[in-house]
């Protein structure tokens, strides 16, 4: 099942279908290997590799009656206050000045709407921020000092998120520091001499994104980070933005991603998830469609391998209506974890685009 297509067989393909019959993938209506059967949808939790303990919590929520939002928030909240996971809240790695800033976006399908909160320190939970932004506010995204405002004048208190294990990661970082921040030097498509390219590439993108459907069908999800590691201060990726790091249609399914934030804010991949959900696809080929959604998008050559395929990864998780689950990356190696319920939550591999090279 998980073929690699090469970037010729991918340019070479008119279109979605025929790239995804050059993976072996049928698009159109194809039932997934994971689909659960029986007449009403049964719960299920998914998540991104990290999410052993958070899909376990959430489905353990979701059997005493709980919504999935309540269920998903729950079950991230024990990654952001674990201080050793240094991609999320808690001991998660800091920006370029060694300061912790969070990004997280929640969506709640029964009722349409999502919060999300970015560049938020000092907050060990941007989760729970996003879903007040959500449910006491009239907007969807606040940010940086006006996020913290607004989580302090509902009770969140301010604690230094650096751990010893993060700060001495940032120093490391920073005593080495010439040849993997941020910043370029002026450039154009064809450049490839940018050491920064594979550098940020190889850095730490971790984030968990975890979706759910309740026992009463309701769809929702939540994705929460501390970006890019060493990032440019105010930085912000793909997981508080709705419709990239996050989508939910409660009609259809939800859709959430990890990897390289800057790659699916170009195009925007998990509402691209939900839509090729509502044309039909299983999860899993909605999910290797938007793989190749970013695969096409880039074009910048600092990016691309000898063979024009992107040096960096993206990761894709997705439900639908019916509790089928699936999840893809460009790269192979990636796993995602699932709990159906009926048995402890298990991690299983996602597919891929292109296999690395062992
Ligand atoms: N996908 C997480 C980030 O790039 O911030």
């Amino acid at each position: 099942m998980n073929l690699p297509i090469t970037r010729r067989e991918f340019l070479n393909s008119t279109s979605a279908a025929s790239a995804a019959a050059a993976m072996g993938h049928t698009l159109l209506n194809a039932p997934a290997a994971n689909a659960q059967t029986g007449g009403q949808p049964k719960p299920v939790v998914i998540a991104s590799s990290n999410g052993l303990q958070a899909t376990a919590k959430a489905m353990s929520m979701i059997q005493q009656g709980a919504d999935a939002l309540d269920a998903v928030i729950a079950g991230v909240n024990l990654v952001e206050d674990d201080p050793n996971e240094n991609s999320v809240g808690l001991g998660g790695l800091p920006n370029e000045d060694g300061v912790v800033e969070l990004d997280s976006s929640v969506m709640h399908g029964p009722t349409g709407r999502g919060g999300s909160v970015a560049a938020l320190r000092n907050i060990r939970n941007p989760s729970k921020v996003a879903r007040l932004v959500m449910e006491r506010t009239d907007h969807v995204l606040i940010v940086g000092e006006g996020a913290l405002r607004f989580a302090k004048a509902h009770g969140f208190k301010e604690e230094d998120l650096l751990t010893e294990e993060s700060r001495e990661a940032w120093l490391k970082w920073k005593e080495n520091l010439s040849r993997t921040d941020d910043w370029l030097p002026p450039h154009d498509i064809e450049t490839r001499n940018i050491s920064m390219g594979l550098q940020s590439a190889l850095r730490n993108h971790g984030t968990i994104n975890c979706n759910a459907i309740d026992l009463r069908g309701g769809i929702s999800g939540c994705t929460t980070t501390s970006g890019l590691s060493f990032k440019i201060p105010g930085r912000v990726g793909d997981s508080p933005i709705l419709g990239a790091g996050l989508y939910v249609d409660n009609e259809v399914g939800a859709a959430g991603s990890t990897g390289r934030g800057e790659a699916n804010l170009l195009a925007c991949s998990s509402v691209m998830v939900v839509e090729y959900m509502r044309q039909g696809n299983s999860p899993e080929q909605a999910c290797l469609l938007a793989c190749q959604r970013i695969v096409a998008q880039t074009k910048m050559k600092r990016l691309l391998d000898d063979q024009g395929r992107p040096k960096f990864n993206v990761n894709f998780y997705a439900i639908n209506k019916r509790g089928e689950f699936g999840a893809a990356a460009i790269w192979s190696g990636e796993k995602f974890t699932v709990n159906t319920g009926e048995k402890e939550s298990r991690r299983l591999d996602g597919a891929f685009l292109f296999k690395r090279n062992p």
